[in-house]
């Protein structure tokens, strides 16, 4: 058995610290083989904001991985950073890497950075992946699987229920590595909205889609905050919505999935 906990935009500078402490209490208690943030630690990139989302990092179950997220890119009142160094406070917080690589007993996880400091778009909030990022994540996989291969990158695959947010761009692409690769699982944030299913670029494979809601930030989206356990037993995998009610995060709803030659799919 596998356990790995996703959790996702805690948003130091608009974190609630209660809903912080009772978040880290849990995580403790499930005790789980890894820990992957999905990005969007902080606002602003402010340095204090930096300062309060490493100390929480650091009390986070190990082995950890995270990558950054659209607000860990200092702001347009500080023009010289957005455009120029924009990663500049996370690597010094963080570390170098904007897309990591793990391997962890039978967990492979790597990293994608989806996050652009401008672009074309008006809305520079949203993610982008380069066909570059996308064939070196197929070399970093290489060819054979030690039991689960995870990507990880902060914007999302699956669209809000309203569908009036986009999800990372260009999709198609993104979807065909995924197959290629036979990808196991793809975690991710931003909506602040819980969302498991499965995505498919070919026939040929289908991988499972974590979404993981805001852990601890008051930037709500008409939920409340929460996080994902994952747990894999042999080809059998389970997605656990956890979920902050009251004083505590309490188990919510799951989805299980079952893996074939085919990949993965929801078990009715
Ligand atoms: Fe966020
Ligand atoms: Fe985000």
């Amino acid at each position: 058995m596998i356990r790995l906990l996703h959790l996702s935009d805690p948003h130091f500078g608009a974190a609630d610290e209660a809903t912080a402490q009772a978040f880290l209490a849990r995580a403790k208690e499930l005790a789980p083989d890894l820990t992957v943030l999905s990005g969007d630690l902080t606002m602003r990139a402010r340095r204090q904001e930096l300062r309060d989302a490493k100390a929480f990092y650091e009390q986070l179950p190990q082995p950890r991985f995270v990558i950054p997220g659209n607000h860990d890119i200092p702001a347009l009142n500080q023009p010289l950073d957005r455009f120029f160094r924009p990663f500049r406070r996370y690597r010094e917080t963080f570390g170098k890497d904007l897309e990591p690589s793990l391997c962890t007993g039978s967990i492979e996880v790597i990293g994608l950075n989806s996050n652009r400091a401008f672009s074309r778009d008006l809305d520079w909030s949203k993610g982008y992946l380069s066909q570059d990022q996308l064939d070196g994540a197929a070399r970093r996989f290489g060819p054979v699987s030690p039991g689960l291969r995870v990507l990880t990158l902060h914007h999302p695959l699956l669209a809000p229920p309203d569908h009036r947010r986009d999800v990372v761009k260009p999709l198609p692409p993104l979807l065909t590595m995924l197959s290629g690769s036979r990808v196991d699982l793809v975690l991710c944030g931003h909506f602040h909205q819980s969302r498991i299913g499965t995505v498919a670029g070919t026939s040929e494979w289908s991988s499972i889609v974590s979404q993981a809601p805001t852990v601890c930030s008051t930037r709500l989206q008409g939920e409340p905050p929460g996080f994902h356990m994952i747990h894999l037993d042999g080809d059998q995998l389970r997605v656990v919505l956890h979920r902050y009610e009251g004083d505590r995060f309490m188990e919510d709803s799951s989805e299980i999935f079952r893996r074939d030659e085919t990949g993965w799919h929801v078990l009715l």
